[in-house]
């Protein structure tokens, strides 16, 4: 049976009764994703372009408070020894087994709500980090939806690479992880239909592939990217705020016709939405706490506005197989 589709003029009707706003094409909406996107009728979003909270943990309310206050918490607030003050970034390695087992928990479920609310063919692209990529890809393949692979967004990220703790002088020559130079997003798809082909899905939902690049080159899943510049922070102060250079390029490919709905979840500071903004596709962001919604509200529209660089292309000296 053909599954039922939804026409994206009904977008606002998407907010269903909870507080929300309307920034040129996009939605953003103050609610919990997992009852959200559980409320959203199926086979309604094309695609999905998401950045959650890796830990689940550092973004409960608690825990924002303490980064907020300067007090830590899974916040790991690094000292200022030169003079400049460093973003506070979470403390993966600290979750222990039974806090990995809630992240696995938590990504089936979300898997489970976004297949209902993904059209058939759908992408999700959800970012990630080297540490916990394996545990979280798995879950979401646990929930129903499909591997298509790995993107990396090639970043320093200075995370990692530091010598064993409290024995620094003992074994100088010693790294606990490496230093990570890379950001790793999940690429992964609802499955499209038995018996159909990626163009009969494409002809009946927009979706199933993915966009080639403006410059009529395959997408690639190797993306070399700088730090969200300063500029950018300075309009979102979200912690993990992620730059318009980037975030344009992967709701570009989301879209293998440019036409539908990018949903974000977990909207933090809103740089997908303004992504969609800027290259004139229909989104949805939503976010849980307040002091972000609020945030995205006025950030939006401004982070649209930014002019980014051209971006560079891989380079084939990047592959290491060449
Ligand atoms: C890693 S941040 C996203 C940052 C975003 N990519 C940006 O550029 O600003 C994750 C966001 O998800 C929000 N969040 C956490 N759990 C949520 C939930 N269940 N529903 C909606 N938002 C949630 C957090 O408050 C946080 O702002």
């Amino acid at each position: 049976m053909r599954a039922k589709t939804r026409p994206i003029e009904t977008l606002p009707e998407l907010a269903f009764d909870y507080t929300h706003g309307i920034i040129g094409q996009s939605l953003i909406i103050h609610a919990d994703c997992l009852e959200w996107l559980s409320r959203v009728p199926e086979n309604t979003l094309h695609a999905i372009v998401t950045d959650p909270p890796y830990g689940v943990k550092e973004y409960d309310f608690e825990q924002i408070e303490k980064r907020a206050n300067g007090n830590g918490g899974i916040w790991r607030i690094p000292p200022s020894f030169d003079g400049h003050t460093r973003q506070p970034l979470p403390r993966f390695t600290a979750l222990n087994s039974k806090e990995r087992a809630q992240i696995r928990n938590f990504f089936i479920e979300w898997s489970k709500v976004a297949m209902h609310a993904l059209r058939p063919g759908g992408h999700v692209f959800i970012a990630s980090n080297a540490f916990l990529s394996q545990l979280v890809f798995a879950a979401l393949v646990d929930g129903g939806l499909e591997f298509r692979g790995e993107l990396i967004r090639f970043v320093r990220t200075f995370r990692g690479g530091d010598r064993p703790k409290n024995a620094e002088g003992e074994f100088p020559d010693v790294s606990s992880l490496p230093r990570s130079a890379y950001e790793p997003w999940g690429i992964l798809r609802k499955p499209i239909p038995k018996g159909m082909k990626v163009s009969d899905c494409l002809r009946e939902f927009q979706t199933g592939g993915l966009r080639r690049t403006p410059d009529d080159r395959p997408f690639t899943d190797i993306i070399p990217s700088g730090r969200t510049p300063r500029c950018e922070k300075k309009i979102a102060d979200h912690p993990t705020l992620k730059p318009q250079a980037f975030m344009r390029q992967l709701v570009h490919a989301v879209l293998p016709l440019g036409v539908g709905v990018v949903a974000d979840p977990f909207m933090g500071g809103g740089s997908t939405i303004a992504a969609a903004e800027a290259i004139g596709i229909a989104s949805v962001g939503v976010e849980r706490y307040m002091g972000y919604y609020e945030l995205s509200r006025q950030a939006i529209p401004k982070l649209a506005a930014i002019q980014t660089p051209e971006e560079e292309q891989p380079e084939e000296t990047l592959l290491p197989f060449a």
